[in-house]
């Protein structure tokens, strides 16, 4: 069997469906949404890699410290033989995890984005011989079933990306990975903690314009996919945070009244000027509610590790 192959657990044309699907329920509703998961062709995947790198963007910097000083620890308490990882993107920080997990045979990443598991699968496999890859382009909300591998199996699901769900989809999801967990296994959660408001916002407003150009992808995804004809000029990249929710908030703002086409669904949207389209949420978290949302899930926490400054959180949890 080779080293590395890729598998899909829905058929292609179910992708274009959801779309269609998620861009006629968000620009019909109010206020306007768009979900994050769209964000992620091939362009959209390489903006994310070059926003792990900006100055003001700290998570990935933050969960990288952990996994390099904590990996000991989560090798010693997962004592994995399988690594599944839901939105592993370009698996960057994987290394660090799988440097420690010197009993992962098998690494599973499962992602939206075809290019960015294509790229980090082989980069993998070509740096660590004897480890098997089998990528998986699925929805990790949508009812994920995982091909049969050697356990335990360890969970991780890193980033904070956990964060862009909302609430109630954040019980569903947790609920369901709870449901791919036996006896031995666990879930490694990434989760970005709240703080000062200006570091967060400016982590979402970089002065290069970056998270501006990714939020905007969104927009080139949906004129590629479904003939619309969304200007990206026409709109401005907006990052707030919700202090009651403890969230923050990326928003595209019309700069004038504009209407736009979508030919494929034989829709017409109207922006009034300065309207916003809500096209992500990024959750930011608490001990307690990371602990409290888990134990909904029926899931005990049972480890909790931060970067040295406290902004970053990294938990790992087991099936109760
Ligand atoms: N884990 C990486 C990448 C985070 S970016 C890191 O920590 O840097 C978020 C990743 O999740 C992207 O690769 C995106 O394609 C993927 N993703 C977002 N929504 C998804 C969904 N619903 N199902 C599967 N993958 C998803
Ligand atoms: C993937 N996810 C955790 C990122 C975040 O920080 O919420 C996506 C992102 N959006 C803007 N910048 C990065």
């Amino acid at each position: 069997m080779s080293p590395f192959d890729v598998s899909r657990t829905l058929p292609e044309n179910a992708t274009g469906a959801a779309l269609r699907a998620d861009v006629l329920h968000g620009l019909t509703a109010t206020p306007k949404t768009l979900p994050p998961k769209w964000f992620y062709d091939a362009r959209g995947s390489e903006l994310f890699e070059r926003i792990t790198e900006l100055p003001e963007y700290y998570p990935t910097r933050a969960e990288r410290e952990i996994l390099r000083t904590r990996g000991g620890e989560i090798a010693a308490a997962a004592g994995a033989r399988t690594l599944v990882e839901l939105g592993s993107g370009s698996s960057e920080k994987t290394r660090h995890l799988l440097d420690a997990l010197t009993g992962v045979e098998v690494y599973l990443p499962v992602d939206v984005s075809e290019s960015a598991l294509t790229g980090a699968g082989r980069a993998l496999v070509a740096e660590r011989p004897g480890l098997r890859v089998h990528a998986l382009i699925a929805d990790f909300t949508a009812s994920l079933t995982l091909p049969g591998t050697p356990g335990p199996r360890l969970v991780a699901f890193l980033g904070g990306t956990v964060g862009n769900l909302l609430p109630a989809e954040r019980a569903v999801f947790l609920a369901s990975v709870r449901a791919l967990l036996s006896p031995g296994d666990a879930l490694l959660l990434g989760t970005d903690l709240v703080k000062d408001e200006g570091v967060l916002v400016r982590a979402y407003d970089d002065t290069a314009g970056v998270t501006a150009a990714f939020n905007k992808n969104v927009l080139l995804v949906v004129n590629r996919e479904l003939g619309a004809d969304f200007d990206p000029d026409a709109f401005d990249h907006v990052a707030l945070w919700d202090a009651e929710r403890e969230w923050i908030e990326m928003r595209l703002r019309s700069r004038t009244a504009q209407t736009v086409k979508l030919p494929a669904l034989d829709l017409a949207v109207d922006f009034a000027a300065g309207e916003e389209l809500r096209t992500e949420v990024s959750a930011k978290f608490r001990e307690d509610g990371v602990r409290g949302e888990l134990a909904a899930a029926g899931l005990d926490l049972a480890h909790w590790w931060t970067d040295r400054e406290g902004r970053f959180a990294l938990s790992l949890s087991v099936a109760r």
